[in-house]
């Protein structure tokens, strides 16, 4: 695991994205796996930029996408298929068939789970794998919990990360409780993965992903074990790094 401390959010970003843009300018046709939450937006404002200068071409790329709210539909401006959309693919280039996001208004998510995990598997696996990481050291929405979850699932969201998300929803009330997330199994085979960590909040647990146990308890810390991982974080996530 490589982990590197940035000056602030805005080098984070610059930096995290010039790799994702190299990744498509030597294989055109990959395959990005991609994240939501306040992290990524910053890299992806320079994804887009770097689009319209030209500097990367994103025709023949495909994507997937990590997680969904179970109950919200792709129109919703909660749900993460409209925050890819707004964030990221309606700025771009990309053909909107060849990107995915769980459905979270499937009448059967246990199915839902199962197609995305073959859809997963059918585009050949994830190039590269963009991750933020919530407060209590989940990834995508594999909360803290006793195993590892292998693959795309349903999960009940923890009280910490409905009271972390309740900000961009108008009440606490309107926050799905259940989501359909990628499973630590799904993201571990991806080639490559980078981790973006900003802000004071992250500090304990990127301090917990890099020296702690391995455990099921803190999901990111079994990152470790990946061969290929770039943790970028600005000096306040790790800040705990350097004692
Ligand atoms: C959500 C997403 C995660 C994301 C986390 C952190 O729970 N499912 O993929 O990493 O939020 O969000 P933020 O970047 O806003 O701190």
């Amino acid at each position: 695991m490589k982990v590197v401390v940035t000056k602030d959010y805005t080098e984070m970003c610059k930096l995290a994205s010039r790799i994702f843009a190299a990744e498509i300018t030597l294989k055109p046709d990959c395959v990005l796996g991609l994240a939501t939450g306040s992290t990524p937006v910053g890299m992806y404002k320079e994804l887009v930029q770097m689009y319209n200068e030209h500097r990367v071409d994103f025709s023949h790329v495909k994507t997937v996408n990590l997680d969904e709210y179970a109950g919200l539909s792709g129109d919703n401006d909660q749900s993460y298929r409209y925050f890819m959309n707004h964030n990221l693919f309606d700025h771009i280039n990309i053909d909107k068939a060849n990107t995915n996001v769980p459905n979270g208004t499937a009448a059967d998510l246990q199915a839902e789970c199962e197609r995305y995990e073959q859809v997963v598997a059918g585009m050949g696996g994830v190039d590269i794998q963009l991750l933020g990481i919530g407060n209590n050291g989940h990834i995508a929405f594999n909360e803290p919990c006793e195993e590892f979850p292998e693959k795309t699932h349903v999960v009940d969201l923890t009280q910490n990360t409905i009271e972390a998300n309740a900000r961009f929803f108008s009440s606490m009330d309107e926050v799905p409780k259940k989501a359909l997330t990628m499973g630590i199994g799904t993201i571990m085979k991806a080639k490559k993965i980078v981790l973006l960590a900003n802000g004071p909040k992250k500090a304990q647990t990127i301090y917990d992903t890099v020296y702690g146990p391995i455990t099921p308890k803190v999901p990111a810390s079994i990152l470790r074990l990946h061969p290929d991982v770039t943790i970028f974080v600005d000096e306040e996530a790790g800040a705990l790094l350097k004692k």
